[in-house]
């Protein structure tokens, strides 16, 4: 028996959600579970009503040991139909890749448009891991235009899609849509999984969420900052075996796993933590909205109400980024810059002055993008000279792809070299 893949934070092996789709090819999926299992995975198997027409749920249930779910509501029992309600977010939530083989033209129209219609679907859109798509249709089918847009949606939701083989197809046909080879797809199974814990060793320094500056006992300034995509960048270092320190401004998030999170209100007090923090840290992320002014002096009593108009002379904050640039050893020093015009300017500006490896720039301004969204679109101005428009995706997945470039910077290979 080979060694199993262990979770790091668990040591039980990984596990696989196989979601197997109605098509011809419906019956490789059995040697892609046994490729799975033969590399220690833990597999349950998901199987759509169309791929019961092709394979049966007996199959895969001798081959894993396991009840193979074929329904949202497939139990008899009224309080079986209960649980079995909630089940596809207990599965989403128990493992740690989803992998579909065959990916049919329907069931990549329905992941790209987010319908629930069925288990896998609804299981899908409860699922935040690594998903693995390897479709499999007949060649006019796989080249339309419609199943091409919807594999675009999918990738850039950093989806892995094994592409389909070109060879003599079932209906007759010879070009693109054979479904891979099972052991290609249990590799990139296995690649996907192993790419979660490339930042073993690494210790990241996150700052993220506004800074609150008071004005007195009462009142602060701040911004609208949320904290999403520092706690995206935390979660996802912390999920690919980093050691994580967040220093956090006042935000209303929980923390996220296995991350050490330290509360501070002002720009003051995150400066103190993010040098008492500094010593071990190979990457520094400065995710935080910091307040550029504050008021040096704050009354001990409330401002009262006595003229028609107030005045407050605010002092510049420190500029915590520009420090750590100033005395950056051999971390790799990230910033951001938040900006509401001229974004490749301001961030190339940005990487020279504050001496930073990565500036991420985001526009702000809109309701959709940048600030509180779950969404962002940023562009990475890195030391190499290169500037990177990302297409626009969520917080979390953003924060991966960051973290990528950031590997890739550490490893002195250009952006070009990072092959997703
Ligand atoms: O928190 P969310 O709602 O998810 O929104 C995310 C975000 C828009 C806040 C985030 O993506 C972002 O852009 N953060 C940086 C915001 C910012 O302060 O930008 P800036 O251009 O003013 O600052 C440039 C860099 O210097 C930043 O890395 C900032 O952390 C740092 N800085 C700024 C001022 C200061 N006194 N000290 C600093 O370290």
């Amino acid at each position: 028996m080979p060694a199993e893949p262990q979770d790091a934070e668990t040591t039980k092996p990984q596990r696989v959600v196989l979601g197997v789709a109605g098509g011809i090819a419906a019956y490789k999926a059995a040697e892609l579970c046994r490729a799975l299992i033969q590399r220690g995975f833990a597999v349950q198997v998901v199987m759509t009503a169309a791929a019961e027409e092709f394979i049966r749920p007996l199959t895969f249930a001798a081959l894993t040991g396991r009840k193979v779910i074929t329904g949202l509501f497939s139990s008899s029992s009224s309080e079986d139909t209960l649980s079995s309600a909630v089940e596809h977010i207990g599965v989403a939530q128990e493992n740690d890749l989803l992998v579909v083989a065959p990916a049919t033209a329907d069931l990549l129209a329905r992941f790209a448009h987010g319908l629930a219609d069925d288990f896998l679907s609804t299981m899908y859109l409860a699922f935040t891991g690594p998903v693995v798509l390897a479709p499999a249709m007949n060649t006019n089918m796989w080249l339309h235009a419609a199943t091409q847009a919807n594999l675009e949606v999918l990738r850039a939701r950093r989806h892995r899609i094994v592409e389909p083989e070109d060879g003599f197809l079932a209906c007759g046909m010879v070009g693109p849509g054979r479904l891979a080879d099972p052991e290609v797809i249990a590799d990139a199974v296995a690649a996907e999984l192993n790419r979660r814990r490339d930042l073993e060793g690494e210790v990241v320094l996150i700052t993220a969420g506004p800074t609150q500056e008071p004005l007195d006992p009462v009142r602060f300034l701040s911004n609208r900052s949320s904290g999403k995509m520092g706690y995206a960048l935390a979660a996802a270092a912390a999920e690919r075996g980093a050691r994580v320190i967040l220093v956090s401004g006042p935000v209303q998030l929980p923390a996220p796993r296995n991350v050490k999170v330290v509360p501070v209100r002002t720009a003051n007090e995150m400066r103190t933590e993010v040098f008492e923090n500094l010593d071990s840290a190979t990457i520094v992320i400065k995710a935080a909205a910091v307040a550029d002014f504050h008021l040096a002096n704050v009354p001990h009593q409330k401002i009262k109400k006595t003229a028609a108009r107030l005045s407050l002379e605010l002092d510049p904050t420190p500029d915590i980024l520009a420090e750590l640039g100033r005395n950056k050893r051999d971390f790799l020093l990230i910033g951001f810059a938040a900006e509401t015009e001229n974004l490749e300017g301001e961030a190339k500006r940005k990487l020279e002055t504050k001496n930073c490896d990565m500036i991420v720039g985001n526009l702000v301004g809109g309701d959709d993008v940048g600030f509180e969204s779950d969404q962002n679109e940023v562009a990475l101005a890195l030391r190499t000279g290169e500037f990177l428009k990302l297409p626009r995706a969520s917080k979390r997945e953003l924060a991966d792809e960051i973290l990528d470039h950031a590997l890739n910077l550490r490893q002195g290979l250009s952006s070009k070299a990072h092959g997703r």
